[in-house]
């Protein structure tokens, strides 16, 4: 048997995104996003779901914080929608966006719960699509003045920030594949939009520290860890180029630099950033903690022609969650130990970490006995990493509740918390319970 005690001030949370939780998205003056314009067009979202109401948590966000409480967390990460504070993307504050956020914030502290609050996750103001999106160096000035809004309303109430979700989703999913808002399939409009996205990055963070504001900031990048397939060198080299399509978002961040071979790769498909003098220096800024977001990784191997790598996926007959992404929690001590070797020991945060297992309720119960032996098994070695010095501060959860998982809508269930999304009732699950016992003990056993 194996006890791992995690450090006195280890903070447990769990995670959600505005988009795919709240729903009301014509209520108190929110403007459109790119986000809905994507559900409105025929063939995008699985069987046409759109998150007009999806948990409905802009009205029910008590009833949510009220089940956090009693889960334990310390921390609950959730992002801002930029376009209810502007609902153009820049112009005029949207006063109502800002109180409802003010109501939410004021709720979680009342109840011993901190904010991690996110500020881009994917809502991109649909005004600001029309004028080129992240394609455009425009959009980075209208991203940092929403930034410092917030920063300015929010100080002394918000201390944990992160600027971008995911920049990898963004750039590659939005702009290279297709698979989520603009859609667009464009190598260079990737790299380019991944660019202006480290770059904003870079100047929120200067300002957040010209304005003063109290607390810390980061982001929330995704990671996947990926072995090759044999030792043959294309073998390794595909390995190489899946693992650093992810590190391409986070190494710029950490050395002021995009990594070589993998600049020259991308080139091979006709793309580079057009970087402006000084661009390297402000995406560097020193940031307090790196969120990490780990879902998993697999074995792959050489394929020319294949996948936008020119790579595949091995099926080495790893277990897959329901959404049929590989589960390889030895890539989360991976990762964890690589970002340290990299970087020296900075502080880190898992910002996500869960896995769709599309279980119901039965009997008033669901017996989601594979999510919690999916946390089992990441949380084992995320203290492994911890007790091989890894400097880990947090670990929150994807999700605190069911919810409208993009392009798959309603399909894809990551929650601790079951929703009903036909009558809104929320059902804790099996590994809510689990959750909450691992919080009190702060130590689990394997
Ligand atoms: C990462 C994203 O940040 C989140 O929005 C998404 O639901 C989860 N991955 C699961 O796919």
């Amino acid at each position: 048997m194996t006890i791992i005690q995690f450090p006195e001030n280890f903070v447990w949370g769990v995670s959600t995104s505005a988009y795919q939780i709240e729903g009301s998205l014509d209520k108190d003056g929110r403007g459109p996003s790119i986000w809905d314009v994507m559900a409105a067009t025929p063939g995008k979202i699985y069987q046409g779901d759109d998150a007009s109401i999806a948990c409905d948590s802009y009205n029910r966000y008590e009833e949510d914080i009220q089940l956090m409480k009693e889960l334990g967390v310390k921390a609950y990460r959730f992002s801002v929608s930029w376009p209810r504070i502007y609902p153009n993307g820049f112009g005029e504050v949207n006063r109502q966006g800002i109180e409802h956020y003010k109501r939410m914030v004021k709720k979680l502290l009342e109840n011993g719960i901190e904010p991690f609050c996110t500020l881009y996750h994917w809502e991109l103001p649909q005004s600001l699509q029309e004028k080129g999106g992240w394609e455009n160096r425009e959009t980075i000035d209208a991203f940092v003045m929403f930034a410092e809004t917030m920063f300015r309303e929010f100080d002394g109430l918000i201390k944990h920030w992160m600027t971008f979700n995911e920049p990898w989703c963004t750039a590659i999913n939005g702009h290279l594949l297709g698979r989520h808002a603009p859609c667009i399939m464009n190598w260079q409009s990737a790299i380019q939009v991944g660019h202006h996205l480290l770059v904003a990055h870079g100047k929120t963070v200067a300002k957040f520290r010209e304005l003063g504001t109290a607390g810390e900031i980061g982001y929330a990048p995704d990671i996947y860890w990926y072995e090759p397939f044999s030792r043959k060198q294309k073998d390794i080299d595909a390995a190489y180029r899946a693992f650093s399509i992810y590190t391409w978002f986070v190494t710029p961040v950490f050395t002021g630099k995009y990594p070589e071979e993998m600049a020259a790769w991308i080139k091979t498909k006709g793309a580079e950033p057009v970087i402006e003098p000084g661009d390297m220096e402000i995406i560097s800024q020193k940031i307090d903690f790196l969120g990490l977001n780990f879902y998993g990784g697999n074995i792959v191997r050489h394929k020319e022609g294949n996948n936008y790598l020119d790579l595949e996926h091995v099926d080495l007959g790893y277990d897959k969650s329901d959404k049929g992404w590989f589960i390889f929690p030895e890539g989360l001590y991976l990762t964890l130990s690589w970002l340290t070797e990299q970087f020296g020991p900075i502080p880190i945060y898992i910002t996500e970490n869960g896995a769709c297992y599309n279980d119901e309720v039965v009997d008033g119960k669901v017996n989601d006995v594979r999510r919690i032996k999916f946390l089992e098994s990441h949380i084992a070695e995320l203290g492994r990493a911890i007790e091989s010095g890894v400097k880990v501060k947090g670990y929150l959860t994807w999700s605190l509740m069911d919810n409208f998982e993009w392009a798959f809508g309603y399909s894809c269930r990551f929650g601790l918390i079951h929703v009903d999304y036909r009558t809104q009732v929320r059902t804790p699950k099996e590994s809510y319970y689990w959750y909450q016992k691992l919080i009190r003990k702060n130590w689990f056993e394997l």
